[in-house]
């Protein structure tokens, strides 16, 4: 038979250039990374590309508020997520931004021939402005009463309390959350893309199963609502590209987004001379698959198609929507030290545990999936520790101590052996179609079925018994030909564990074309404990440093006011107590063996000062030079564990950030607030 090879190019969600990946978005990256895995294990041409989703409103006042340019803030966010990311051995091909020369191409030429084919229209529209910052404000950056309940403090487009949505322009009391100012509403040129040209193509390409079966029936609901034109334009101040011809007027983000598919591979294929038109072109015969959330389907089953075959390219061959997660049941949350950042996981436990957990729970559909973080702990330890590891530790003992490393020459039990390789065309399928789940259930039926041999033919008993010895090295051969099989099949999970066996084994990497023959007469390495238990301590410790992360935001940095409650009022003459000044931050660095603490030294016009401020979970030490901002100067110096403080720094905080203040271009260090 001859083999097909598939040419395959898949991407998960960008993930926003504003803040840490946590466990929530680790199911997207872990569900398309062990895709791909499997793909290319099974020898297919498989190429994964992702990129930050560098633009919008939030990441330009992000960068505004921590003083940086933008870039330097997407430069800084991006490194941290290529790390977390490659720490959790999720395996890209290439890893880009939205703010790149390619995107911009890309984001010109689809919205060029868009124009050409009269698909974009303008309109003028109102909105609310903020006339203070001088700013359009998205729905978001609005808050008011709900114009049906009358709960306070809901924002533009829907209320919390009663999940009614409505316009801004209904908010009763409406205020700009960036300066507090009553919105006005403003006329502005918009231009929109006319959705509702597509729809009997979108229809079809729906009807023809590119998209899952609960996700058909959500795009039934959405044609019957009637597909409205969308607005991809946004007026300046905006962080984003400039629309061609169009001074002041912005590319919305959600635009040029999924075009960054198209741009981070555009730039892999000029980095290792692949041909991006093999993938892109109308009338491709290379798949594309985008693995996505549910809350993006909308934009990916929709406008993404549909500018794509607007602009004379091909569509999707599948859009594959996953659910949230759930940790032990609810929502993630900060107070319940449940909300846990990529980083903060990895500093306590091993990625390929929770590879694995993810592993045991996606299927095929877009249902939420639960980490309970027991069943987490006692699933691990039970398959991976209990199950699979435990085959070989069992096993190499007897092989190294007995047999000077050396496998048998052949297979004792071959029929068992087949059971174990004829098991890999169910296994595929479950991984192929996402059913990692099956795929997990089946492997670890077969670790059963290997451990019971090994339990039946019992080799510690056998080796006492001279005449059996040649039987001990049969039995350990087999099994360890056993937990070579599984190996093949966990590779996508447990990619860092496959090349630790590989070494153990003395074999090139594990591939499932080699699935069928057996290691025989073969030298192996003495054995090393492969993958330890999980110990509660260690998820305690995780969830105890989530609950920190939250302490590590104060709404006002580390220093004795931050303890005390904040009085109800206090007079003028309380107020003139206090001595705040413009300060230059002239040097900043990291305190060791303080989590939170950065020691800054300040020059407040000739004097200098050393504080220590809680502010390093926002900001990098080497962007802090040179700033300035407000300081307390007369707060009694106060004795810390790495020195004296000598005074306090003024931030603004809550769950999200920390945000140094900064006053306006002009003040000088050393100058006195009034
Ligand atoms: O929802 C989000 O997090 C977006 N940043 C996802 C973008 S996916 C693609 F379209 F770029
Ligand atoms: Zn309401």
């Amino acid at each position: 038979m001859t083999k097909i090879t598939r040419s395959i190019l898949v991407t998960s969600a960008l993930p926003y250039a504003n803040g840490p990946i946590h466990l929530g978005h680790l199911v997207e990256y872990i569900q398309t990374d062990v895709w791909v895995r499997f793909q290319k294990l099974r020898g297919h041409r498989c190429y994964y590309v992702c990129a930050d989703d560098a633009h919008g409103t939030p990441i330009m006042l992000r960068a505004q508020q921590e003083g940086l340019p933008p870039e330097q803030l997407i430069e800084r966010i991006g490194a941290e997520h290529r790390a977390d990311f490659n720490d959790f051995l999720i395996g890209f091909d290439n890893y880009y931004s939205t703010h790149s020369p390619e995107n911009r191409y890309f984001a010109e030429l689809i919205y060029r021939r868009l124009q050409e084919a009269g698909s974009i229209v303008q309109r003028v529209i109102t909105q609310a402005y903020d006339p203070v910052k001088e700013i359009f404000l998205p729905d978001r950056f609005i808050k008011g009463e709900c114009p049906r309940c009358g709960t306070p403090d809901q924002y533009g487009d829907s209320c919390e309390n009663c999940g009614s949505t409505y316009s801004p322009t209904d908010l009763k009391n409406p205020r700009s959350v960036l300066s507090g100012a009553t919105p006005v509403v403003k006329e502005s040129l918009h231009y929109f893309f006319k959705l509702g040209d597509f729809e009997d193509m979108l229809k079809t390409w729906i009807a023809n199963g590119h998209v899952q079966e609960q996700m058909a029936n959500k795009l039934e609901e959405w044609f019957r609502a009637g597909l409205q034109e969308w607005d991809i334009s946004r007026d300046a101040p905006y962080w984003g590209f400039e629309i061609p011809d169009a001074p002041g007027k912005y590319f919305y983000v959600w635009l040029d987004a999924p075009i960054g598919y198209m741009a981070s591979f555009q730039n892999y294929c000029d980095r290792v001379g692949l041909e991006f038109d093999e993938f892109w072109r109308y009338y491709s015969e290379a798949e594309l698959y985008h693995f996505i959330g549910k809350d993006i389907a909308y934009f990916h089953t929709l406008f993404w198609p549909a500018m794509l075959e607007g602009a004379g390219f091909r569509r999707p061959t599948g859009v594959f929507c996953h659910g949230f997660l759930t940790v032990d049941g609810q929502k993630m949350s900060k107070s319940r030290g449940t909300y846990i950042k990529a980083r903060t996981y990895l500093d306590h436990l091993r990625p390929e545990y929770l590879r694995y957990y993810i592993a045991t729970k996606l299927n095929d559909r877009i249902d939420d999936l639960d980490l309970n973080l027991e069943d987490f702990q006692q699933r691990v330890n039970s398959d991976l520790v209990g199950k699979l590891v435990n085959i070989a530790s069992r096993c190499a003992g007897f092989i190294s101590k007995r047999f000077a490393g050396r496998l048998a020459q052949s297979l004792a039990e071959p029929v068992l052996f087949g059971e174990f390789v004829t098991a890999a065309e169910s296994i595929a399928a479950a991984y192929d179609g996402r059913e990692f789940n099956r795929a997990m259930r089946e492997i670890m039926a077969l670790a059963d079925r290997a451990n019971q041999y090994i339990d039946e033919k019992k080799p510690w008993v056998l080796v006492k018994q001279p005449e059996q010895v040649d039987e001990v090295q049969a039995v350990c051969s087999l099994g360890l030909n056993l937990f070579r099989v599984l190996m093949i099949y966990l590779k996508p999970v447990l990619p860092r564990l496959a090349e630790d066996v590989e070494a153990f084994l003395q074999i090139p990497a594990l591939s499932w074309e080699a699935l069928h023959q057996p290691l025989l007469d073969h030298d192996i390495a003495p054995f090393k404990p492969l993958l330890q238990r999980i110990e509660s301590d260690q998820i305690q410790a995780m969830v105890d440093a989530s609950k920190d992360n939250l302490q590590s935001t104060p709404s006002q940095p580390a220093g004795p006011l931050s303890a005390n409650p904040i009085a109800a009022t206090i007079t003028l003459d309380d107020f003139a107590k206090v001595d705040l000044r413009i300060a230059r931050i002239e040097h900043a660095e990291a305190v060791a063996g303080a989590d939170k603490l950065l020691k800054l030294t300040l020059d407040l016009g000739g004097e200098r000062r050393t504080v220590f401020a809680g502010i390093k979970s926002a900001y990098d030490p080497a962007v802090l030079q040179g700033r300035l901002t407000v300081m307390v100067a007369n707060l009694a110096p106060r004795k810390m564990r790495f020195g004296t403080s000598e005074g306090m720094v003024l931030a603004a905080g809550d769950d999200q950030g920390i945000y140094l203040l900064a006053p306006d271009a002009g003040a000088q260090p050393g100058m006195r607030i009034k």
